[in-house]
């Protein structure tokens, strides 16, 4: 497409926007700050209640208002909120409300430090922020983290509403301070404008008009300023993407690809780029629904057709061939840590990018913030609420751009394998180089060619229990038999492990997870050498055993659970640790202050306290002898 036309084609839909126009915000702010009052002032002020709805809002101010029979704005908020609750948990109310000049769209979000999820969820899509401040408490840790997360997010507008302005007299001087105090702090986030505004949401000061009470005060009013804030959306002047969903095959003559336009436009005849793969060819036709179009714009859902035929699926990307997005399997990101499950180098997670689904593991935690002055602090995991930078390696390449280029191709989730919970939102700072550049040598010599040698296949047998659940004397009879029968073996074991290779961790939850990552990787060399590897360590977390599992082929990892109650586990005692842990001079005892995770689909599970010995190493080898 021309350059000309390139341009047509984005004023139009820049004038497609503009005749939309509309505005995404968000409103953050801490408990009673009187965010459910602003908003239900704005929702009043724009008319965009119905009539009904005002009269009962009038007749429960009455009853039940705090504000002495004036309409009480924040029973209408909240109330939409119980009726909200009655339904599935949805995290972020959206309302819509509209003027003669704009329509608006606001994500309201509860303000306690628990949801930041939902603020995370409500602000990834706004263009403004509208950061609450109670005026007579100033700036609290929640005004900084919600700052913090709406830059992080790419938020580029802020509004500092100061409100409660009437319970301070409308004081110039208390404002001035709040003033102060949050440009000091955000001086080190990346917004373009911030701008104050003195407010009461209760009394309607400077929301819609200008108030009486602040005649220092010359800036715009709340509605005024949103009404009139230039927030032209980059996506349509950045390179073109789209995320492919699915294949669309309705019958042998179509092939098209479908998806989400995230950024740029596209016409027929263009060149495209789809990554990974980095195959090009050129765009035959796009279709709207079943409208052929020449051509296509951000956020519209399009159905691709090419000149020749190319292999690509869901998760891939198709790109403007000149200017490409980025592919790499390492990357560092910035993370909002979202779950009370804590996050830890080495554990592993489901990666969502778009229509991608990758596995993705936490290789480094660099920092965490602090909050409140920004300063990045050591961190070696990170908890509900923390922010983070890090680095994660995934399982294969993923296309991307970094998030500050653009957002929803750099905007990421993790989601916790067992639970399905969303744990933590990221977004792309850039790929390592080393993915780019650290290759796998391949040699001659490969595990097939040992496993011929050897007589018999290498195989990873994961033995998982409490301590003093019988493992190292299973994993020691099951090798003397696997080697009386001439076959190469190996006995990884805790406390052997940890007087070596691992002899810099410890019991918490985080050495645990470091310890099992590193027995894990040992494992697979081993198998890797040809050799059946047993393995014998507590290993109490789903995550690390599947993080492990997920390094072996089908069939070659072979989780033994040696399943016994605590109680047996403690009155066998090898080691006199569980007696020291009950006198508490153990911390993190597994069983006892620190959790066993038992495993949920074992290929084997021994009762070692209904089983001897004997019969339980049989049951390996039956196992291991059987086909599968
Ligand atoms: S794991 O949890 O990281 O897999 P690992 O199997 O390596 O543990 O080590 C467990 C062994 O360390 C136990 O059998 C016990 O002898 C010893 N040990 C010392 N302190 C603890 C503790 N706090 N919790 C569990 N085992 C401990």
């Amino acid at each position: 497409m021309s350059a000309v036309n390139r341009i047509a084609l984005v004023e139009e839909f820049l004038e497609r926007q503009s005749r939309l126009d509309t505005l995404r915000f968000i409103t953050c702010g801490s408990v009673d700050d009187g965010k459910s009052t602003l908003i239900g002032r704005l929702l009043f002020e724009s008319h965009a209640l119905f009539d009904d709805q005002v009269e009962a809002l009038k007749n429960d101010s009455k009853r039940m208002g705090t504000q002495g029979g004036e309409i009480d704005f924040a029973l209408l908020v909240d109330g939409l909120a119980a009726e909200r609750e009655q339904g599935i948990t949805i995290d972020v109310a959206y309302r819509f409300f509209s003027t003669d000049r704009r329509k608006f769209i606001v994500a309201d979000t509860p303000g306690h430090e628990q949801y930041t999820r939902n603020m995370v969820t409500g602000a990834s899509t706004a263009q403004v922020a509208v950061i609450l401040i109670d005026a007579r408490q100033g700036v609290l840790p929640q005004t900084r983290r919600h700052s913090f997360i709406a830059s992080l997010l790419g938020i580029r507008h802020v509004v500092v509403a100061v409100n409660k302005m009437d319970l301070v007299q409308s004081s110039k001087e208390v404002f001035d301070r709040i003033v102060a105090d949050y440009a000091s702090f955000a001086k080190r986030l990346a917004f373009e404008s911030i701008t104050p505004i003195p407010l009461s949401a209760l009394r309607g000061d400077n929301i819609i008009t200008r108030s009486a009470h602040t005649p220092w005060y010359h800036g715009p009013t709340l509605m005024g300023y949103l009404e009139t804030v230039p927030v032209h959306r980059a996506d349509a002047m950045r390179p073109f993407r789209m995320a492919v969903q699915w294949v669309n095959r309705p019958s042998d003559q179509f092939r098209g690809f479908s998806g989400l336009i995230v950024s740029g436009s596209v016409a027929r005849g263009d060149a495209v780029r789809v990554l990974p793969s980095g195959v090009t060819a050129h765009v035959q036709d796009i279709f709207v629904g079943t409208e052929s179009r020449a051509h296509a714009v951000p956020e519209q859902s399009v159905t691709i057709t090419l000149d020749r035929e190319i292999d690509a699926s869901r998760g891939d990307v198709f790109a403007a061939a000149d200017s490409p997005c980025e592919v790499a399997d390492q990357f560092e990101a910035t993370l909002v840590w979202m779950d009370q499950s804590t996050g830890h180098t080495g554990r592993s997670y489901i990666l969502k990018l778009g229509s991608a689904t990758v596995s993705a593991s936490i290789t480094d935690i660099k920092c965490r913030f602090n909050i409140q002055t920004l300063d990045e602090v050591p961190a070696r995991q990170l908890n509900l609420n923390e922010i983070g930078t890090v680095k994660l390696s995934l399982d294969r390449l993923l296309p991307f751009d970094p998030h500050r280029e653009i957002p929803d191709m750099g905007a990421f989730i993790l989601v916790d394998r067992f639970t399905n919970a969303t744990v933590a939102a990221g977004m792309i700072h850039f790929a390592l180089r080393r993915s780019k550049n650290v290759h796998r040598q391949s040699l001659t010599i490969d595990r097939a060619a040992r496993e011929l040698q050897n007589g018999h296949r290498a195989r990873c047998i994961w033995l998982t229990g409490l301590s003093g659940s019988g493992k190292s004397t299973i994993a020691n009879e099951l090798e003397r038999r696997l080697h009386a029968r001439g076959m190469k073996t190996f006995v990884l074991d805790g406390d052997n492990i940890r007087h070596g290779l691992n002899k810099d961790l410890g019991f918490t939850d985080a050495d645990r997870v470091e310890n099992i990552r590193r027995v894990a990787e040992v494992a697979r060399l081993m198998v890797d050498a040809g050799i059946v590897v047993i393995t014998a360590f507590i290993s109490p977390f789903r995550a690390e055993r599947e993080m492990a599992r997920l390094l072996f082929g089908q069939d070659e990892f072979i989780e033994v659970f040696v399943d016994t109650p605590i109680a047996v586990a403690e009155s066998r005692d090898p080691k006199g640790l569980y007696k020291k842990a009950r006198r508490g001079e153990i911390p993190n005892f597994t069983g006892i202050n620190s959790p066993y995770e038992a495993p949920v689909h074992p290929e084997i599970t021994i009762r070692s306290h209904e089983t001897s010995v004997d019969e339980s190493v049989g049951r390996i080898v039956l196992y291991l002898d059987s086909p599968h």
